[in-house]
């Protein structure tokens, strides 16, 4: 069965371009962003990759460990890192899984046989510090995906999860918030000694919380 939001994540071991790892270990107390994508020396993915390299500083400000994905060989890997250093000015700066055998693939049901048997498809996995799965994304090989939205959803979740809010449509960083209905008034008044605007019952707005 595929993974939902809420499950563990899986375990696994796996040969990187730093080395082996055990994923649980390597994540430790930290979120983590794993992601897939379906090929060394591919155009769209070799831009993702120096994006995600430009954006690490983001995430390690947020406690963010991220790591990449693909079925080619970890010597493959270090090769392409040297054109993505090259064409996008960044260096590959997390680890990059050889997912030759397609274990970790496999587990995270990243091949999706329909659009191709072997290559694994742009799934996008955060994890939490208890490893639950909190977000599952998947795009199609063509479509190189937005960097930016997974720092903005790690964003709403860890504010979520200190301070009992949830983010609004097209919500960024700074903007305001909605107490998530499980609160009730009087809980919120503790949270929110400074009120909050009732736009329904259910509809609370707050400023971002600090
Ligand atoms: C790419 O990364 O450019 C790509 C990979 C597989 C299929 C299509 C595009």
């Amino acid at each position: 069965m595929s993974l939902r939001i809420g499950d563990t994540a899986p375990d696994f071991d796996a040969d990187t371009t730093e080395g082996r790892i055990n994923f649980h270990k390597w994540l430790g107390d930290s979120w983590g962003v794993l992601f897939s994508h379906p090929k060394d020396f591919t155009p769209v993915c070799t831009t993702e990759l120096g994006e995600a390299a430009r954006l690490k500083p983001e995430f390690d400000k947020r406690d963010v460990k991220i790591i990449g994905l693909s079925v080619d060989p970890a010597d493959s890997h270090s090769k392409w890192a040297d054109d993505i250093k090259e064409t996008q000015g960044h260096a590959l700066n997390f680890p990059l899984i050889a997912d030759s055998d397609r274990a970790v693939s496999g587990l995270y049901d990243m091949i999706h046989p329909n659009a191709d048997n072997t290559l694994t498809v742009r799934s996008v996995f955060i994890i939490d510090p208890n490893k639950k799965v909190r977000l599952i994304l998947t795009y199609p090989a063509s479509t190189g995906r937005n960097f930016d939205e997974l720092l903005r959803v790690v964003d709403s979740l860890q504010l979520t999860d200190k301070h009992s809010v949830a983010t609004p449509v097209n919500w960024k960083s700074g903007q305001d918030v909605i107490i998530v209905p499980s609160l009730n008034d009087e809980a919120a008044k503790q949270k929110f000694p400074g009120g909050w605007k009732t736009v329904k019952p259910y509809l609370r707005v707050v400023p971002q919380p600090k």
